[in-house]
C-alpha cells in the first residue's frame, strides 16, 4: 500500500512526475474520481466529479485503503501511481475493446490485457465455452487486478457464437476501439517434425479456420462497431514459422502465413473507416498452445544462441508492443507484420 493514509497524502505523493492525476474517494461499490490538474493538486483534498457504481476497480489502477475516523475508503494511488511512474503515461485512456485468447496467465492475451489496463485501456474477454474454461480464463484475468471483467464464452469456429460476443458486446459499451486476436489451433498430432505431407485435409482446413478465417470473421463483425468510434485498431498473433520452415510448426506454419495475408487484406479495406489491421510476429513462449508444437523445445533452445539480444522473448515485451499498436501513437501503422522476437528473424545463419 506504500504507506499511503488518505487522499491528501497520495495526491502529495504523486506530484514528482507532473502529471495530471485521477484519484476517487467513497466506498468499493460506490466511489467519485476526479483529475486534479499538477497546479492545483498539491495538498488539496479530492474534488467530486461523478460517481462511478459497480463492483470492481476502476481499470486495476486504484486500491482501496480504509479510513476509519471517516468511515469511508480513501483511494490509494499505489497503482496509479506505479502506472504512472513506470510508464510516465496513460497512452489508452477511454480505449475499450475485446481480447480473445486468455486461457491462462501465461497467455500472451494476458499479457496484452496486462499492458492494455496498465496504460488506462479496457479489456472486455472471451473464453472457450465451458466452466472449467470460463474458470480459468477468469482466474487469469483476476490475476491482473479485474474483479469483475465482462466475459462471454465463445468458439471462434462457429459464426453464431461470433455474432452473439459481437452483439452482447454491442449492448454492454459505448464504443469499441480495438480487437485482439490471440487464438490459435491445430491438431497436435500433425505438429511433429516430419509429419507435414501427412497432414489429413481436415485438419489442414480447420488449422486455418480457427488460426486464420476467424480473424476476418471477427473484422467484418467489429468494423460497424468501430466505424461508429471514429475508428479502431485489430491485431492477431503470428509466428516466423509463416515464413520459413521450422520443424514441428507445420500445419500451423501455413494458418499463420493464412493469418498475415488476410491481416493485409483487411487492413487494405478497413483503412478509409480508420481500423487499422497489424499482426505481431512473437517469439517462442511456453504456454498451452506452444506446448502443442512438436518443435517447441529446439524453438526455446535456439533463440538465446543466435537472437541478436542473446535471450527469449518474455510475454510482457509483446504485450507492450501490442498496446502501442492499440494505441494512437502507431495511428500510421496498417498492414504490418510486427517482430517482437529479440530479433531472431534477422539472422539468416
Ligand atoms: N506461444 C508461442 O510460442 C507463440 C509464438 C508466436 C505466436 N503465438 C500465437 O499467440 C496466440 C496465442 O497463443 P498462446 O501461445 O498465448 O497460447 P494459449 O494456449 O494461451 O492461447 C491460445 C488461445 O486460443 C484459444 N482457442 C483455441 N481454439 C479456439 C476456438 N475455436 N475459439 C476461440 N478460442 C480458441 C484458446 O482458448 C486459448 O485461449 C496464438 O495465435 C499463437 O499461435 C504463440
Amino acid at each position: 500500500m506504500d504507506g499511503v493514509k488518505n487522499p491528501t497524502m497520495s495526491v502529495e505523493t504523486a506530484t514528482d512526475r507532473g502529471n495530471d492525476l485521477s484519484v476517487a474517494v467513497g466506498t468499493p461499490k460506490t466511489f467519485t474520481t476526479a483529475t486534479l490538474r499538477h497546479s492545483e493538486r498539491q495538498g488539496k483534498v479530492v474534488k467530486k466529479a461523478g460517481t462511478i457504481s459497480g463492483t470492481g476497480l476502476n481499470h486495476g489502477f486504484v486500491v482501496f485503503v480504509p479510513v476509519p475516523h471517516l468511515n469511508l475508503f480513501s483511494v490509494s494511488l499505489c497503482l496509479h501511481r506505479k502506472c504512472l511512474y513506470d510508464s510516465g503515461m496513460s497512452i489508452l485512456n477511454g480505449k475499450v475493446g475485446l481480447i480473445f485468447g486468455v486461457a491462462n496467465d501465461r497467455s500472451y492475451a494476458t499479457f496484452i490485457a496486462e499492458s492494455v489496463i496498465k496504460l488506462g485501456g479496457r479489456c472486455a474477454f472471451t473464453h472457450l465455452p465451458g466452466e472449467k474454461n470460463e474458470r480459468r480464463t477468469r482466474k487469469a484475468v483476476e490475476s491482473l487486478g479485474i474483479t469483475d471483467a465482462w466475459m462471454v464464452p465463445c468458439d471462434a469456429g462457429k459464426d453464431e457464437d461470433l455474432d452473439a460476443v459481437f452483439a452482447a458486446y454491442a449492448k454492454a459499451h459505448s464504443r469499441l476501439d480495438f480487437v485482439v486476436h490471440s487464438i490459435a489451433f491445430a491438431d497436435r498430432e500433425w505438429l511433429v517434425p516430419g509429419k507435414f505431407n501427412e497432414t489429413p485435409r481436415a485438419s489442414y482446413l480447420s488449422a486455418i479456420d480457427i488460426s486464420a478465417y476467424t480473424l476476418a470473421a471477427m473484422a467484418k463483425r467489429a468494423a460497424p462497431l468501430m466505424r461508429d468510434s471514429g475508428g479502431g485498431s485489430i491485431l492477431a498473433m503470428s509466428y516466423y514459422g509463416s515464413e520459413k520452415v521450422v520443424p514441428g510448426y507445420n500445419v500451423m506454419g501455413v494458418a499463420k502465413a493464412a493469418l498475415e495475408c488476410t491481416a493485409r487484406y483487411l487492413a487494405a479495406e478497413l483503412g478509409q473507416a480508420n481500423i487499422r489491421v497489424n499482426t505481431i510476429s512473437g517469439g517462442p513462449l511456453r504456454t498451452l498452445a506452444s506446448s502443442a508444437v512438436g518443435g517447441i523445445d529446439t524453438m526455446l533452445e535456439h533463440t538465446p544462441t543466435r537472437a541478436p539480444l542473446r535471450r527469449n522473448i518474455e510475454g510482457k515485451e509483446v504485450g507492450g508492443t501490442a498496446a502501442w499498436l492499440i494505441s494512437d501513437l502507431s495511428s500510421g501503422v496498417t498492414g504490418e507484420n510486427i517482430y517482437v522476437d529479440c530479433g531472431v528473424n534477422i539472422i539468416g545463419v
